[in-house]
């Protein structure tokens, strides 16, 4: 089994699962001289308006962004604190919020590697919002593709899953999205052409969409425009 071409025309031209590289925040905060914790606050407020556009113009069933890669722990540790204590306060802030809304907050990522007050809000928002049906939105926190994988293949592991099972849907079943679809628009804000170990497994036949735009000022207009550059691709998968 392979990823899978959609089954009706509609379903082909409105992604059902957006994932975003919101990337850019630094160079926003910057350009305007303000400390880079200023560009993070900014690029969480764009979040919070991105979910909601997503959920209530395009219906998008997942929705996946990128907060911190396992890579991110490098910077300065005053940006790491910052970005850690910003993000604490915004899922408290809006997991109720997002509830009323119906939507169901999963965490990708290694949880037990945040502080503890971090792992508390999250798992209390993602409680709150477990049986939601609405949208989807994961936060990929301390997220790495390499390392969403090699948990897995330790998980098969240590179950002792004998290794004629192991076929594409075990596998994905292992992994922090288990349960979600493949990636079909890939965003990357802020210029950069790379996708830096962000949904590994999930997007081998995602359509990439890049743009030079800082994160905080991708606004509605410019999903619009990545919608609309995604409904012109002819996806193949493979076939003709
Ligand atoms: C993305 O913005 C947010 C995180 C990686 C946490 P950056 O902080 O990478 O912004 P730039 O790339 O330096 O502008
Ligand atoms: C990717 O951005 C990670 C997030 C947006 C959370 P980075 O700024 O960390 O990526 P690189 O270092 O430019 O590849
Ligand atoms: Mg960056």
């Amino acid at each position: 089994m392979g990823a899978r071409a959609p089954d009706t025309e509609e379903e082909s031209h409105l992604p059902r699962h957006v994932a975003i590289i919101m990337d850019g925040n630094g160079r926003w905060a910057e350009k305007r001289r303000l400390p880079r914790i200023e560009g993070h606050l900014a690029g969480l407020e764009r979040a919070r308006t991105t979910i909601r556009y997503l959920n209530h113009r395009y219906h998008v069933k997942y929705l996946t962004l990128f907060g911190f890669s396992t890579e991110n722990w490098s910077r300065p540790s005053q940006e790491v604190n910052g970005i850690l204590r910003v993000f604490q306060e915004i899922i408290d802030q809006e997991a109720l919020a997002f509830h009323k809304l119906g939507i169901r907050l999963r965490h990708l990522g290694r949880r037990e590697e945040l502080p503890p007050a971090l792992q508390e809000s999250i798992k209390k928002a993602t409680r709150l919002t477990s049986d939601n049906t609405g949208m989807t939105f994961n936060l990929a926190f301390n997220y790495g593709g390499r390392t969403e994988i090699l948990d897995a293949v330790r998980r098969i592991v240590t179950e002792k899953i004998p290794p004629q099972k192991i076929d594409e849907e075990l596998f994905a079943s292992y992994l922090y999205t288990a349960g979600t679809h493949d990636v079909d628009l890939l965003i990357r804000t802020g210029g950069e052409l790379r996708t830096s170990n962000f949904l590994t497994w999930q997007s081998v036949y995602s359509e990439y969409y890049f743009t030079d735009v800082f994160w905080p000022d991708f606004d509605e207009k410019e999903i619009d425009k990545a919608l609309l550059a995604y409904r012109r691709r002819q996806r193949r998968f493979g076939g003709l």
